[in-house]
């Protein structure tokens, strides 16, 4: 009946929002070696460094915490929570983690040996990361829709199942399992149709492997088939997450997402084949099975976030909110990975700063533009992150220059929104201003969170 949608809830309590300069913020960006990693969270405005761990929780999260049970082993707390995580992902044997990248760790420590491979829509950085630590090549099978940020597709996120097929023909021996990404993280907070997850699950089985989804964004890729894939606008959330995880053999979470909680993760798994080596891995790392890591507190807040996330006006507002700024940088002439995902926007740098070589790193550039401009902090998905510097001094770069404004769950509302808008339409305004970087010093793994640059 409306045309502005409201945000699903009201504010019960406040934190400040610390104001800066342009001035301050220059001076603080150099103090950061031009890395928004550095900054401190004090220093920024709008913080959309990314969705993780960084909501807010509801009164009921803060109430249910009161019930955390400490007990090392056996807490009431891990009950709870397993009956919630089974109903929805259908799945026997759940592993708590302390967040995503440890039940990444965990499970392909477990399963993996060096030289085997692991096909994928895109991994995210960590879970390449993880792969490529324990000697695993991690190869990104997302369709050729999915690369191309301006093109309209209505789930870009799926695998390609011919690259699969093909894939599994030629490298089978080497695949312990497949992996999908719901949603498609890295290349844009893509959805993934149910069609093709149960496709690329078939094709797996078909090959005796097994699919075990990244599922940090299950709830949102589930509100994305809802609208989007014909036979579901009539099926609840929760239906339509069960049917998702019911093609997949196991699950890896980062609960910091659609968990809504600053932090937990998991590992769910149907049957008994790796669950001895994965606890075997999960005690020495993490800790004693029934925490994982994690507080009773912890495991309390996810059991009631795993629900709050899958609820409807909740997630309409949550992919409105993306939208919305899509149509304010539309409207500004700047281009974005379309349609806009689940839980960012993806702005292409390419489009802001045309002119700018990919060796001066456009999209770092203008991630450090949209601060120094607007007090806005979000991440550079691009050569950056996903370019290499090999061993005889060559560089390697991504095929896109993305910045990722990613939006913490029930934490801004709509005048932050307009306040980007008009801020990221400025630096386009003043992109001849815009200045490129190089690396200084770098590590070799995830080097973008670490590395230090100076102006090219
Ligand atoms: N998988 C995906 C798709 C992710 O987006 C993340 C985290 C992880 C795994 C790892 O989870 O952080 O709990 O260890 N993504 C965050 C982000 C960090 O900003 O997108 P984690």
């Amino acid at each position: 009946m409306f045309k502005t949608m409201i945000e699903p809830f009201r504010i019960k309590s406040v934190e400040p929002i610390r104001m800066t300069t342009r001035a301050q913020r220059e001076r603080l960006l150099e103090e950061a070696k031009l890395n928004v990693f550095k900054l401190r969270a004090d220093d920024v405005l709008l913080d959309w460094l990314t969705d993780s761990g960084t909501g807010a929780m509801s009164s009921a999260q803060w109430a249910a915490i009161m019930l955390g049970d400490e007990s090392y082993a056996g807490s009431p707390s891990f009950f709870r929570l397993e009956a919630v995580v089974r109903d929805i992902t259908g799945m026997h044997h759940f592993v708590p983690t302390h967040q995503g990248r440890a039940a990444e760790k965990v499970l392909f420590t477990a399963v993996c040996k060096r030289g085997d491979l692991v096909p994928n829509n895109c991994h995210f950085d960590t879970t390449r990361a993880n792969l490529e630590f324990n000697g695993v090549e991690a190869v990104d099978l997302v369709i050729p829709e999915g690369l191309q940020p301006s093109l309209i597709h209505p789930f870009k996120g799926n695998i390609d199942l011919d690259r699969l097929e093909q894939t599994l023909r030629t490298d089978g021996k080497r695949i312990p399992f497949g992996m999908i990404t719901v949603t498609n993280n890295t290349g844009g907070g893509q959805p993934v149709s149910m069609a093709n997850i149960r496709a690329a699950s078939e094709l797996l089985k078909a090959h005796g492997k097994p699919l075990i989804l990244d599922v940090c964004r299950f709830a949102e890729n589930a509100m994305f088939i809802k609208r989007r894939e014909p036979g579901y606008a009539n099926k609840t959330i929760k239906e339509i997450c069960q049917e998702m995880f019911s093609y997949a053999d196991g699950a890896t979470m980062s609960a910091k997402k659609d968990g809504m909680v600053n932090i937990g993760g998991f590992i769910v798994l149907r049957d008994d084949k790796w669950i001895d080596k994965v606890r075997e891995m999960l005690i020495l790392t993490e800790g004693f099975p029934t925490y994982g890591g994690l507080a009773g507190r912890d495991l309390e807040a996810l059991a009631v976030g795993l629900v709050e996330g899958m609820e409807e006006d909740y997630l309409l507002y949550r992919l409105r909110t993306a939208e919305y700024l899509g149509e304010k940088l539309e409207a500004a002439g700047i281009g974005f990975v379309k349609p806009t995902g689940g839980h960012a926007v993806y702005i292409d740098a390419k489009t802001v700063l045309p002119d700018m070589p990919v060796s001066k790193y456009p999209a770092w550039s203008l991630c450090n533009a949209l601060y120094l401009t607007g007090g806005i902090r979000g991440v550079e998905v691009g050569s950056v992150m996903f370019g290499k510097h090999l061993d005889d001094g060559t560089e390697t770069y991504h095929t896109m220059e993305l910045v990722r404004l990613a939006f913490p769950r029930r934490m801004y509302t709509q005048s932050h929104f307009d306040y980007a808008a008009e801020a990221i339409a400025e630096v386009k305004a003043d992109a001849k201003l815009v200045r490129g970087v190089k690396i200084v010093k770098q590590s070799q793994y995830l080097r973008h969170f670490t590395a230090d640059f100076g102006w090219a």
